[in-house]
């Protein structure tokens, strides 16, 4: 069983981000699970450090367990939520459970260019922890609304390309 920790950075209950997060779950082949992390965590303060929050230990067993990692954001303001770079910063702390572990980032949003700016950080971020990065293809899930219809379904062309991601981030995790 191939298990992927996924970090949907948005705590709204209608997230396009967790729907698109669905979306690809639908995709999975047998044998692969994600596994969602909860981002409902304290900020993040080193005083805490030698004394984790459960909800902490919790969110870095699920990460350290896992054979990959997922992150499905939305962009703030041209830049990353700040829910996820706190999950994030608590994941390194300490001791880093992302070293080592294939990831994949993508992200949903109603505009243009696809959370595309927001990604290029978690990109950086992410080669700085130590993981190995799917470089391609990428995710920009623009327009998002649109292409979840009503009953939050991708379809057609939209569904074909969640699956290329799917299938590519499945084989990525598989070479390490
Ligand atoms: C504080 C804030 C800043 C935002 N900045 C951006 C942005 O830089 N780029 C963008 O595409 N959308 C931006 N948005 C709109 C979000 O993409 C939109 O609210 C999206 O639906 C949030 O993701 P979710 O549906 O998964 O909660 C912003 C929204 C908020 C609340």
């Amino acid at each position: 069983m191939i298990k992927i920790a996924v970090f949907v950075g948005s705590l709204r209950k209608d997230s396009l981000n967790k729907k698109l997060a669905h979306n690809l779950e639908s995709l999975l082949p047998d044998g692969v699970v994600f596994e969602y992390v909860d981002l409902n965590l304290p900020l993040l303060n080193q005083d805490m450090e030698h004394n984790l929050p459960e909800s902490v230990k919790a969110m870095k067993a699920i990460v350290e367990s896992a054979d990959g990692v997922l992150f499905v954001m939305p962009e703030y303001n041209r830049g990353i939520p700040g829910v996820l770079k706190n999950a994030i910063d608590w994941a390194t702390r300490p001791g880093n459970s992302f070293s080592g572990k294939p990831v994949g980032v993508g992200g949903a949003t109603d505009g243009a260019i696809g959370t595309a700016v927001a990604q290029s950080t978690l990109r950086h971020i992410v080669g700085y922890l130590g993981m190995h990065l799917m470089g391609q293809p990428e995710l920009y899930f623009n327009f998002a609304s649109k292409k979840l219809g009503e009953n939050g379904e991708v379809t057609g062309e939209d569904k074909e390309r969640l699956q290329k991601y799917v299938d590519s981030f499945v084989g990525h995790i598989k070479k390490f």
